[in-house]
């Protein structure tokens, strides 16, 4: 069993600079959640509040229902891996992960026991006898998991431990993450500005800016319901179109009208806007690229853009377009069913009519950029 719970959390440093506000958040045993969010938003402080690195300048801290906000590092039981894990050069892989069980005094029989076993959950075993210098990226990575691991601690902190890696390692890393996560019985916490190790690793994400929580929830929630504006525009990539338009209100129907065209707000926002008594007003539409789609001719319920530029990814063209008032809108198409001629359609210079269903629309506040449809 390893809970954490974090109730009012705030963290000053000196001069007064308030960095991590009044965080709220329970961890329940065995829940992967992951912190994500811009650069200086506060993930890392208070991972390492919580680790027990950092003083809590209020709020309490409890591991398991006990406060730890006086415990030392060492008697919280818990495990952290860092972005910039150093290991030792002049020890082997071996004696790099068996480092802190060897400042216990543990005996040698169990020292090797839980090395071997990590080593072996981790894919490293060949690598015990080799220097760190002889490892690739990922193997070190690893290295430096494994040397968590060994503790067998309660809680697993992990801060950006993938951010060292290129690209396609840190993809292969990801899978294994999911996967060594299914073979330890541990609470994780981790730490990531990226948005889709966010929403593929996490039980639950936690989106921070400027030391607030913006938004809590599984992945599902904050990308189909984002609370507000910067969560909708932080997870999903690329990233969700915003427009500002009129909202009209007509009887129960509600409408919005981007750059002249009429589309209809699907039943189940509307249902919601009804709720909350919105009347006619200026909003900001979100809309996400891959919910958008052209279409032929004139539509009264489709816009018309211009393509900048058609990127090719393989599948599918990512679009930029701009239309009449000089609103940017990246819109993504499909290329499987096109024919060469079809393509044509999309070239950079032409344009396009597009639109997107009801349930598709986001609704915020054009004032204080909060979802009007949750
Ligand atoms: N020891 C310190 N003294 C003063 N300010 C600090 C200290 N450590 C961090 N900060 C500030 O606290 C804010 C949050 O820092 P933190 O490292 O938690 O951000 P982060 O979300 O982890 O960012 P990144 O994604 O860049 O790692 C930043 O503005 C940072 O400059
Ligand atoms: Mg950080």
């Amino acid at each position: 069993m390893a809970t954490v719970k974090l109730t009012n959390v705030t963290k000053t440093f000196d001069k007064n600079i308030t960095v991590v506000k009044d965080f709220s958040l329970e961890v329940g045993d065995r829940e992967f959640v992951v912190f994500v969010g811009p650069s200086g938003c506060g993930k890392s402080t208070t991972l390492r509040m919580i680790a027990g690195l950092e003083d809590i300048s209020s709020g309490t801290i409890e591991i398991d229902g006990q406060v730890v906000n006086d415990l030392e590092p060492r008697d919280r039981d818990i495990a952290m891996v860092f972005q910039n894990y150093a290991l030792y050069p002049h020890l082997t892989v071996f004696e790099n992960m068996a480092f802190s069980l060897r400042l216990r005094k543990l005996p040698h029989e169990e020292v090797y026991r839980r090395v071997t076993e990590a080593a072996a959950v981790l894919g490293i075993t060949e690598y015990l006898t080799r220097k760190p210098k002889a490892l690739s990226g990922g193997q070190r990575q690893r290295v430096a998991i494994g040397r968590a691991m060994v503790r067998d601690s309660k809680v697993f902190l992990m801060d950006e431990p993938l951010s060292n890696l290129d690209a396609k390692l840190r993809n292969q890393m990801r899978a294994e993450i999911i996967l060594l996560r299914k073979r330890i019985n541990s609470t994780f916490i981790y730490v990531t500005h990226d948005q889709t190790e966010a929403m593929t690793l996490g039980d639950r994400i936690v989106i921070m800016r400027d030391g607030y929580i913006q938004q809590v929830g599984t992945p599902e929630e904050v990308f189909e319901r984002p609370k507000n504006l910067f969560v909708a525009g932080f997870i999903g990539a690329p990233q969700m179109n915003f427009i500002r338009c009129p909202l009209k209100k007509e009887g129960d129907r509600y409408f919005v009208v981007p750059f002249g065209a009429k589309m209809e707000v699907g039943q189940r926002k509307a249902e919601i806007l009804a709720q909350k008594g919105v009347q006619s007003r200026s909003v900001i539409l979100g809309v996400r690229p891959e919910h958008i789609t052209a279409v032929e001719g004139e539509r009264p319920y489709a816009f018309r853009a211009r393509i900048e530029v058609n990127e090719m990814m393989g599948s599918e063209f990512h679009l930029h377009t701009v239309t009449s008032d000089g609103t940017d809108v990246v819109v993504r198409i499909p290329t499987l069913a096109l024919s060469q001629e079809e393509r044509h359609l999309f070239d950079a210079g032409s344009e396009i009519a597009v639109t997107f269903g009801g349930q598709a629309m986001h609704v915020f506040d054009d004032v204080t950029e909060e979802n009007l449809c949750v």
